[in-house]
């Protein structure tokens, strides 16, 4: 990525003080989706590592990481997992607890959304302490998935999520960082 595609990226994110509670710093990306040419970029650096390779799936962490991961899983010609929160997918599910940078939930995923061994990438729009990924990699790998990497558009470094998912031996992707 060019140090220009870069800066204008991170320009396109507005951060937003004390959300959702005292102390946050919450990275809002629906000023990056709602410019045209900063959403394309930006699933196009994502992409690019897995351009033309075989990926089946593409698995997408509620809700934020439905638009991004929708748009990538178009875009690699794979399908499309969702990730949900509990209580929301209508079939047989595996559940999984996960913490979060401001709280805990549970969330989940069709047993079947998988076929055992396929390769499949995880999308969501940010990492932070990695609470969400962590959960989403447990839960693929679960139902048989090959997890063959995780993809972000921003990255919280200090909290250690990228980290702790490399540690898990899955390549992370991020194409920006805020301290
Ligand atoms: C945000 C973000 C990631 C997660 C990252 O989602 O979109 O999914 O937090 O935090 P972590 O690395 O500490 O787990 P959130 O849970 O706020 O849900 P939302 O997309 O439904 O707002
Ligand atoms: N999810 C977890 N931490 C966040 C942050 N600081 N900004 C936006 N989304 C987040």
């Amino acid at each position: 990525m060019t140090p220009e595609l870069a800066h204008d990226l991170k320009a396109s994110v507005r951060t937003i003080v004390d959300y959702p509670k005292p102390g946050i710093l919450f990275r809002d990306i629906t000023t990056l989706l709602g410019d045209a040419r900063s959403f394309r970029r930006a699933v196009d650096e994502l992409v690019q590592p897995w351009a033309g390779l075989k990926i089946d799936k593409v698995a997408g962490m509620e809700a934020r990481g439905f638009i991004i991961g929708g748009a990538v899983a178009h875009q690699l010609s794979a399908g499309f997992v969702p990730i949900r929160k509990k209580g929301k997918l209508p079939h047989t599910t595996v559940r999984i607890a996960y913490s979060l940078e401001y709280g805990i939930d549970e969330m989940e995923v069709h047993a079947d959304a998988i076929k055992p061994g396929e390769r499949v990438i995880l999308v969501d729009d940010l990492i932070a302490t990695g609470g969400t990924a962590e959960g989403a990699v447990k839960l693929m790998r679960q139902i048989g998935a090959e997890v063959m990497a995780a993809c972000f558009i921003i990255d919280l470094p200090d909290l250690g999520g990228a980290a702790k998912l490399r540690a898990m031996n899955v390549p992370v992707r991020t194409l920006m960082t805020f301290d």
